[in-house]
């Protein structure tokens, strides 16, 4: 047997020297390492020998073996990065596609309220995040320790001397504009705003809203009502409706809320709906006189309307997202149907 290991280890010596392709390689393997090659089989004949020529058979074997592994490991090793070159070199090649990501829901439907206000003349408008009492209340009617405050769950901020809190709403932006520009205004501002609430399929610490203002003379009500009756049918389809219901807000004067006829099941009663064929939306008024006072436009020349609706709220009409956690967990799953 040691004779015939010998005999296979010196055609082993000169196969080594003669392997340069892969194909080569591949018949090298099968010839020597392979299930039916002549390891296996001098293996094979191991178990047949005498038992006291065992152990020294089994060392010259293995011995082989290995020496076969190593070849044929470090052979394959070194075609990777030959194949590699000749591939980058290969300037005819097809380009690879690259993996991009998508827009984020909220983005898009963010992008398309911006789009059917600026056909209509709107521009947009933004304003910072934190923000002090002044924008975020005060300018707006709500005047200190006043009970309205608690419907906006705040997040206050110690800054030194001047208490700031994150903004609880966008309408924060309405006041910023109107201190800076002269009427006529037309301008929409979107933006994330923050409440200090548990965060459940129905409630969450920060999301977006898009306010809107509108100040010009002899603006009216039917103006506002006509506007968002146009913003819904662009949004929900031409054959959208919209209600308005009394309703208080400390910056408007006369204000309403509004609904939107229920375009998941037609209006005639489905689950998101309540079985009351119509979804609300959003809230909006003419703008308080001292509203506009407070922010240096004087209100017996100029009236005008705002409004304020949560981005979340039309996403979830419009993609039937139900739970509104989805929209910051990042699970590539959800944002992928985008
Ligand atoms: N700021 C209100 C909120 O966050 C929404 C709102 C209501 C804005 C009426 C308006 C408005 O401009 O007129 O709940």
């Amino acid at each position: 047997m040691i004779q015939k290991i010998n005999q296979i280890s010196l055609e082993v010596d000169a196969d080594m020297k003669v392997v340069s392709t892969s194909e080569q390689l591949e018949n090298f393997r099968v010839k020597y390492l392979g299930s039916k090659g002549l390891v296996k089989e001098l293996f094979n004949e191991l178990k047949s020998a005498p038992n006291e020529d065992k152990k020294e058979f089994g060392l010259h074997v293995n011995a082989l073996r290995i020496k076969l592994e190593v070849f044929y490991n470090e052979k394959k090793e070194s075609e990777r990065p030959l194949k590699n070159t000749s591939e980058a070199q290969d300037l005819s090649r097809s380009g690879e596609n690259i993996a991009h990501g998508s827009h984020h829901p909220l983005s898009i439907v963010r992008d398309e309220i911006i789009e059917v206000f600026n056909r209509i003349g709107f521009v947009v408008s933004e304003g910072p995040e934190i923000e002090d009492d002044w924008h975020n209340f005060s300018a707006l009617n709500f005047p200190k320790d006043h009970p309205a405050r608690d419907m906006q769950d705040t997040f206050f901020i110690d800054k030194g001397a001047q208490e700031m809190a994150l903004r609880t709403h966008t309408s924060s932006v309405q006041v910023r504009v109107m201190e800076n520009n002269k009427p006529p205004i037309r301008t929409i501002s979107p933006g994330r705003v923050y409440r200090n609430e548990a965060i459940s399929a129905r409630a969450h610490c920060f999301f977006h809203q898009v306010e809107g203002l509108y100040i010009d003379k002899d603006v009216s009500f039917a103006d506002l009502k006509q506007t968002l009756l146009y913003f819904a049918k662009a949004i929900f389809g031409e054959n959208a409706q919209i209600r308005l219901r009394p309703s208080y807000f400390p910056f408007t004067e006369p204000s309403a809320e509004v609904d939107v006829s229920c375009s998941i099941c037609d209006s005639k009663g489905c689950n998101v709906c309540k079985y009351s064929g119509w979804l609300e939306i959003l809230g909006c008024g003419m703008v308080d006189p001292a509203v506009l006072e407070s922010s240096g436009i004087d209100s017996s020349v100029y009236s005008g309307f705002a409004f304020g609706m949560g981005i979340e709220r039309i996403a979830q009409l419009k993609y039937k997202v139900n739970d509104l956690r989805m929209y910051s967990e990042n699970d590539l799953r959800f944002l992928k149907q985008f």
